[in-house]
């Protein structure tokens, strides 16, 4: 079995502050890398920044800086913000960077001596004052979309990209490898387009200057797709053969939003085919948040901050949210009154309390000792707390391989309401009573423990910290780390003798203000 797992984010453009759109592909790739590497494998999880092109280029003229300036600027929001958010990125790959220039060039390179890669004339519309092309599908009523006025049809040489060759391969294989899109609704879409036959592409610019140069004719720069695209190669070390580049190429995941899917599924797949390398074996596009029922934009100023919204509700809350509010894969909509009325039901009541009401336990009963047992029970409810065990770590296994976040969350959280029910149903504040009942006490104690150590594993990849406290607060020393998800297959990994600690509330209860 392949024991590595190769996963990335889109980069970043650079012209944007990051907002919950951003955070959300990104929290949801980290909470995939982790729950891989918890299951023993090899992860490489990498992230980072597109910062060329034109508009990069212009919104540093207008500032009066230099683009790369621009770049420095944007590019520490990000890496801070995913700091904060906990974000396990391995690397962090900016296209300004010596080794992808290397890695464009090279890609570049080999397309071409395949004879895919011709020079022609770039034909679209043009608006003179705001220096940029539009396709005839982006303006409006014949006019510029950014500033309304008249447009004019212009010609810039430009290298093209006989895309057109490749269509028939290309469905071939988006036909043989049913995995290979997902969702599948946005299979079909993919489908459709690439049978209507798909048109060569144009992979050069000459009317601006912040790009990679084209091997031999520095007149003109690399088309940003090509140049951004070439970031998932460059990030385990291609064009050198490295390590990393053999054991983590083709990558098993791009994640991406649904906006950027054509790119990555028809125009990457396509040069990759050119450059004669293996294509990455899934590609997921996910759906767009909302706020408060409409569009995110600084026009509306309802772009969300996921920083200050980390700061105000706690980093796992933000994670928490984002990714069980929606099924992965559809649009959803953000807004504080979800994300409260969440936090106060999941996230402070059913796993807060657990963890709060089963420590208060051990500590008012055991002095706060994890009791060592010799079986785990036999009564029903000890076999039922087992078998919800498995059931979990299965399904949570299946909802991860697609990725299906919110489904693998509703199947952490089925287990939690069954060792809830546990704690009711077994009272140990009756049994605490019965001296005779003491050996029964330690069993039930012990069993609430080990499923607290298993939630605290299972949350772990959605929440890093709070797995990690609860795995604190239970004594265990070494933190819920790589290849531990197994240790679930068996009840009874837990240690009896452990010093447990109660602690604050994980999630105190927000009021709407
Ligand atoms: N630079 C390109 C990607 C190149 S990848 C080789 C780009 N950058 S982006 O910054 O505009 O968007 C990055 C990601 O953020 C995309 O996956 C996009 O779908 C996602 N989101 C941006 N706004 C979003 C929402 N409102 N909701 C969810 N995701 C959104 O595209």
């Amino acid at each position: 079995m392949d024991n590595t797992y190769y996963i990335t984010t889109p980069i970043y453009y650079v012209n944007d502050v990051p907002h919950i759109g951003h955070a959300y592909t990104t929290i949801a790739c980290d909470a995939a890398a982790r729950f891989m590497r918890a299951e023993g494998k090899e992860v490489y999880f990498l992230t980072g920044t597109d910062e060329h092109g034109q508009k990069v280029e212009k919104a540093a003229a207008e500032r009066g800086e230099k683009p790369i300036d621009l770049a420095d600027r944007v590019v520490a929001r990000f890496s801070s913000l995913w700091d904060k958010l906990n974000i396990s990125n391995d690397r962090f790959v900016r296209t300004t960077e010596p080794d992808h220039r290397k890695a464009v060039e090279a890609i570049f390179r080999r397309v071409k001596e395949n004879g895919d890669v011709y020079l022609g004339e770039y034909e679209d519309w043009y608006c003179t004052p705001c220096e940029t092309f539009w396709t005839e599908m982006q303006l409006m009523d014949g006019n510029c979309p950014d500033c309304g006025r008249a447009t004019d049809k212009l010609g810039e040489p430009s290298y093209f990209f006989r895309m057109s060759k490749y269509g028939d391969r290309l469905l071939k294989h988006i036909e043989d490898n049913p995995e290979f899109i997902q969702p599948v609704s946005r299979r079909n879409e993919i489908i459709s387009f690439v049978r209507e036959g798909l048109r060569d592409l144009s992979i050069s610019r000459t009317t601006f200057s912040w790009g990679i140069p084209v091997p031999d004719d520095p007149d003109h720069v690399i088309y940003v797709w090509f140049d951004a695209l070439t970031n998932y190669l460059t990030g385990v070390g291609y064009p050198e053969e490295t390590e990393n580049y053999k054991k983590f190429w083709p990558a098993d995941v791009h994640v991406v939003g649904k906006d950027i899917l054509r790119f990555h599924t028809v125009y990457w797949p396509t040069f990759l085919m050119s450059a004669g390398l293996p294509l990455p074996r899934k590609i997921f596009a996910h759906g767009w948040w909302t706020v408060e029922g409409r569009k995110m934009s600084k026009s509306l100023g309802n772009v969300v901050d996921p920083g200050e919204m980390a700061e105000e509700y706690g980093v796992d809350a933000i994670r928490y949210f984002v990714l069980r509010e929606v099924p992965f894969g559809l649009d959803g909509d953000f807004s504080r009154e979800s994300l409260v009325h969440r936090v106060n039901s999941d996230l402070a009541n059913d796993i807060g309390n657990l963890v709060s009401r089963v420590l208060a336990m051990v500590g008012k009963y055991r002095d706060a000792v994890v009791p060592t047992v010799s079986g785990y029970g036999e009564e029903e409810v000890d076999v039922e707390l087992r078998q919800a065990l498995e059931k979990a770590l299965a399904d949570v296994r299946s909802s991860m391989s697609e990725p299906a976040f919110h489904k693998a969350l509703i199947a952490v959280w089925g287990f939690i309401s069954v060792v809830n029910k546990y704690v009711d149903s077994t009272g140990p504040w009756a049994l605490a009573k019965d001296p005779d009942e003491s050996e029964r006490l330690d069993t039930v104690l012990y069993n609430m423990c080990e499923a607290l150590r298993a939630i605290g594993l299972l949350v772990f990849p959605f929440m890093p910290a709070t797995g990690d406290e609860i795995w604190d607060r239970l004594g265990l020393e070494r933190k819920a780390e790589s290849g531990r998800m197994s240790e679930l297959e068996s009840w009874g990994g837990l240690a009896g003798g452990l010093k447990t600690r109660r602690g604050e509330a994980l999630f105190p209860r927000i009021e709407l203000s």
